[in-house]
């Protein structure tokens, strides 16, 4: 039987290992040099002035909320078709999630339906570029800042892509249509960390403060203290090297200097990693060309074809006229040593956001209908010419 290929996993090369291993037998397993050389690495690489490297990318939305000061009594935009963390951040900050449906072809926010179903006390929108295809951002950035709100980019599939609007190339961290874009470093996501993830931005005042928040809310900076009447009180007035303020309530979403060893290591290797998942998608793309019951990946603008960063190859298949259903499938394909997985389940129809917010089905029926046929193959850098061969004929196998 040919090896299991699992529908994402992480690529570790021995200078990844050598990285981390350096930085094990370094003086700093946390809070060392690590961390801001990653983080300049990453600005530069993706053209942003700012990058602040934390725990997760669940913990750089939770950030950008906060930042922006997002609370009570505001709204923010998501697209259903995407994992729960772009919803759930705005839960986090006691606002209202709120769900747009998405465009039939990239799967991705719509923003016609995004002006169409806007309601006045949104503040945010988060735009989800699903399997890191990049939404059309220069629209849907229109229709926000238009109406008051900012746009944060959850770019957690897209490290490394990049897209073409207005006939210039622009990439994804660094094109002036989000106010904030995270990435995430999952070991499936197009590069990795083990956990992390990253918040950038042009904008300093965001940066500052999601550096504070990132850890405790607390300043070691002189020039950042607030005091509020220590210089005259009796236990505070002492000040020395090791005098700190907290000056707001912060969370400990810090990265460790060995995540950021293997990042830098991994970013180093984030172009091969982007050129191989190309390639790999579009020897699918031609396997899976003009067979019946099954939907390749859509394209938004045709354009980009050359500068998506792909985290995903999710094909739609009509299961119903199939005759199978899809656990069926994805068993049948298990057994021929190909994983499959289902991205996303509607945010919107999770039960805490229906006993929450009363969000139900039919509420956006483009992302309910792509549910229904979504299946999404193996793509990583790994996967060999012949892998990629096993899973084309499996899938022509099982699905024919
Ligand atoms: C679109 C999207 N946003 C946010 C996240 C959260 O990322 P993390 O697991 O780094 O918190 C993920 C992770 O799967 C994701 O796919």
């Amino acid at each position: 039987m040919s090896e299991f290929l699992p529908y994402g996993r992480q690529s570790i090369s021995l200078a990844d290992i050598n990285a981390v291993v350096d930085c094990l037998k370094s003086d700093y397993l946390t809070c060392g040099p690590r961390v801001e050389e990653f983080e300049r690495a990453f600005a530069q690489r993706v053209g942003a002035t700012y990058a602040v490297a934390v725990n997760s990318a669940t913990s750089a939305l939770h950030l950008a909320m906060k930042v922006a000061e997002i609370g009570p009594g505001d709204r923010v935009l998501t697209s259903p078709n995407t994992f729960l963390s772009s919803a759930n951040c705005a839960a986090f900050v006691g606002a209202t999630p709120d769900f747009v449906d998405i465009d039939p072809v990239s799967h991705n926010l719509d923003p016609v339906a995004l002006a169409e179903n806007w309601k006045d006390d949104t503040k945010a929108v988060v735009a989800v570029d699903y399997a890191g295809q990049a939404c059309d951002m220069s629209a849907i950035t229109d229709v926000a800042r238009q109406r008051g709100a900012i746009v944060i980019e959850d770019a957690c599939h897209a490290a490394g892509g990049a897209f073409i609007s207005e006939g210039k190339h622009w990439s994804i961290g660094g094109h002036p249509w989000a106010d904030m874009t995270t990435f995430s470093f999952h070991p499936v996501k197009t590069m990795t960390t083990g956990e992390g993830g990253m918040l950038v931005t042009n904008n300093e005042q965001y940066a500052t403060q999601a550096r504070l928040l990132r850890s405790h809310g607390v300043t070691r900076e002189s020039d950042a203290f607030v005091g509020l009447g220590a210089e005259n009180d009796p236990v505070l007035s002492e000040r020395g090297s090791w005098y700190y303020e907290m000056s707001d309530l912060g969370f400990n979403y810090r990265i460790t200097d060995l995540q950021c060893a293997l990042g830098l290591s991994q970013l180093d290797r984030l172009d091969s990693f982007v050129q191989r998942r190309r390639e790999i998608v579009a020897i699918y793309n031609d396997g899976f060309a003009d067979k019946a019951l099954i939907t390749p990946p859509g394209l938004r603008n045709l354009a980009d074809r050359d500068f998506i960063s792909w985290h995903l190859y999710t094909l739609q298949i009509d299961f119903e006229i199939l005759g199978k259903d899809r656990h069926t499938v994805m068993t049948e394909l298990c057994e021929r040593g190909i994983g499959s997985q289902v991205l996303y389940i509607p945010v919107h129809l999770q039960p805490y956001y229906r006993s929450e917010f009363g969000y139900g089905v039919g509420q956006c029926p483009v992302a309910e209908e792509f549910y229904r046929s979504a299946l999404s193959l193996p793509l990583y850098p790994e996967l060999t010419d012949a892998n990629i061969d096993q899973v084309i004929e499996g899938v022509l196998n099982v699905v024919a």
